[in-house]
C-alpha cells in the first residue's frame, strides 16, 4: 500500500486526490496546500490529514510518494525536495517552464530518475493506448500522418494565462508529448499561430495554434489547438498510413443519437472538460505510477520525456514568433 501525499488542492490536485482515495493499492495520507484551508477543504471528504506547510509533507515518515499539483514555478523544487526526503514522485506537467530550470531538475536527481514520473496522462487514455497499440500491431502499415485536434471549451483566467509560459508549453505540450509517444523524434517544426482573443495577443500568447512537425523519414504529426471551442472540450487523433487510418473520437455524455424533424444523427455534447474527458487516463496513470514504484522499475513518461516535450514547445514557440521553420538538434 502506497501512502500518497498531494501537494497542491486546486484542480488538479483534486483530481488526484479522488484518484488515489479510489485506488485499492494506494493510501491518501495527507494533502498540502498554502492557501488557508484549501487543504483542508479536499482533505475533509476523504477523512485524511492536511497540512498548509508544504515542507510538512517531505518530512513525514507516513508518505510514500507525493504527487506535484502545484503551480509550475513550484514543480522543480518540489520534485527535488520529494526526491532528497526518499519519496517518489509523480509530478504534473510541464516539469518548469525554462529548459535550464529542467536540467537543473534532472542533475539533482542523478540516479533517482526510476523514482519520478511526469503527468502525460493522454498517453494512458484508453482510446489512445488503443489506437497506438494498433499502429504499432501494423493495422495501417507504417503511420505516415498524425493529426492530433485539442481544443479547449473556453480559455483559462487571465491569472493562470499569464503564469502559464503560453500556448506551446502550457497546452501543445500534452500534444508534443503524444506526438513523441505515437512517432518518436522530429526534425523540424512549424508553426502557424494567432490570438483572435484581444486579453490574450495583449500579453504576446496566441489562442490558435497548428503545429507541424516532421520526423527523419518523413512523417508528419499535425497539431490543431485553439484555447476556445463551440462545441466544447474536442479531443480527437487520426493516424493515417498506407493500409488504412485508425481515429480515436471525442467521447459524449450519450452514445444515443436522435433522428427527427430538427435533424439526424444528433448527438449528446462532448464530455466537459479534462476532468471528465480523462478521468480513466488519470486513473491508469496513477496505477502505471504505483505498479511501477513498488516493482522498483522506472515509470513512464520519465522526466526526461518532460525534458522533450518542452524542447518541441520552445521550438515551436520560437518558429511561432519567426514566422519560420525551425529544424531541431
Ligand atoms: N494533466 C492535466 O490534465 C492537467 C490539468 C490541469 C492542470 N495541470 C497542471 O497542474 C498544475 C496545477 O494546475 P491547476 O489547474 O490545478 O491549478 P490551480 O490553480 O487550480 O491549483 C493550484 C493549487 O496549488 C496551490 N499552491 C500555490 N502555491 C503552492 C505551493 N508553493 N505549493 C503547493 N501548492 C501551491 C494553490 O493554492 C492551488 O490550490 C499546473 O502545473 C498545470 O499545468 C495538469
Amino acid at each position: 500500500m502506497l501512502r500518497i501525499a498531494i501537494i497542491g488542492a486546486g484542480r488538479i490536485g483534486q483530481v488526484h486526490a479522488r484518484t488515489v482515495a479510489a485506488h485499492p493499492g494506494a493510501q491518501l495520507a495527507l494533502i498540502a496546500d498554502p492557501v488557508a484551508g484549501a487543504a483542508a477543504k479536499v482533505a475533509e471528504g476523504y477523512g485524511c490529514r492536511s497540512t498548509e506547510s508544504v515542507d510538512d509533507v517531505f518530512a513525514d515518515q507516513g508518505v510514500d510518494a507525493v504527487v506535484v499539483c502545484s503551480p509550475t514555478p513550484y514543480h522543480v523544487d518540489q520534485i527535488i525536495a520529494g526526491i532528497a526526503a526518499g519519496k517518489a514522485v509523480l509530478t504534473e506537467k510541464p516539469v518548469d517552464l525554462s529548459m535550464a530550470r529542467v536540467e537543473e531538475c534532472i542533475a539533482a536527481i542523478a540516479g533517482n530518475e526510476h523514482r519520478v514520473m511526469v503527468g502525460f496522462n493522454r498517453r494512458f487514455d484508453p482510446g489512445v493506448m488503443e489506437l497506438r497499440q494498433r499502429v504499432q500491431a501494423g493495422e495501417i502499415g507504417d503511420l505516415r500522418q498524425l493529426t492530433i485536434i485539442s481544443r479547449d471549451p473556453a480559455a483559462p483566467p487571465a491569472g493562470y494565462l499569464t503564469a502559464s509560459g503560453g500556448i506551446f508549453r502550457d497546452m501543445t505540450i500534452h500534444d508534443f508529448d503524444m506526438a513523441r509517444f505515437l512517432l518518436g523524434d522530429f526534425v523540424q517544426v512549424a508553426t502557424s499561430a494567432h490570438a483572435y482573443i484581444d486579453d490574450i495577443g495583449g500579453i504576446g500568447d496566441f489562442d490558435t495554434a497548428t503545429v507541424t512537425l516532421t520526423t527523419a523519414s518523413g512523417a508528419v504529426c499535425t497539431i490543431l489547438n485553439s484555447r476556445v471551442c463551440a462545441a466544447g472540450y474536442d479531443q480527437r487523433m487520426e493516424a493515417f498510413g498506407p493500409k488504412g487510418s485508425l481515429e480515436a473520437t471525442n467521447l459524449r455524455t450519450t452514445g444515443i443519437r436522435f433522428n427527427g424533424a430538427s435533424g439526424t444523427e444528433v448527438a449528446g455534447p462532448y464530455l466537459p472538460f479534462f476532468l471528465e474527458r480523462y478521468a480513466d487516463a488519470y486513473r491508469n496513470e496513477l496505477d502505471h505510477f504505483i505498479t511501477s514504484i513498488e516493482a522498483g522499475t522506472a515509470p513512464s513518461p520519465s522526466i526526461l520525456d518532460g525534458k522533450a516535450a518542452l524542447a518541441l514547445a520552445d521550438a515551436a514557440d520560437a518558429a511561432a514568433r519567426q514566422q519560420t521553420t525551425v529544424p531541431l538538434g
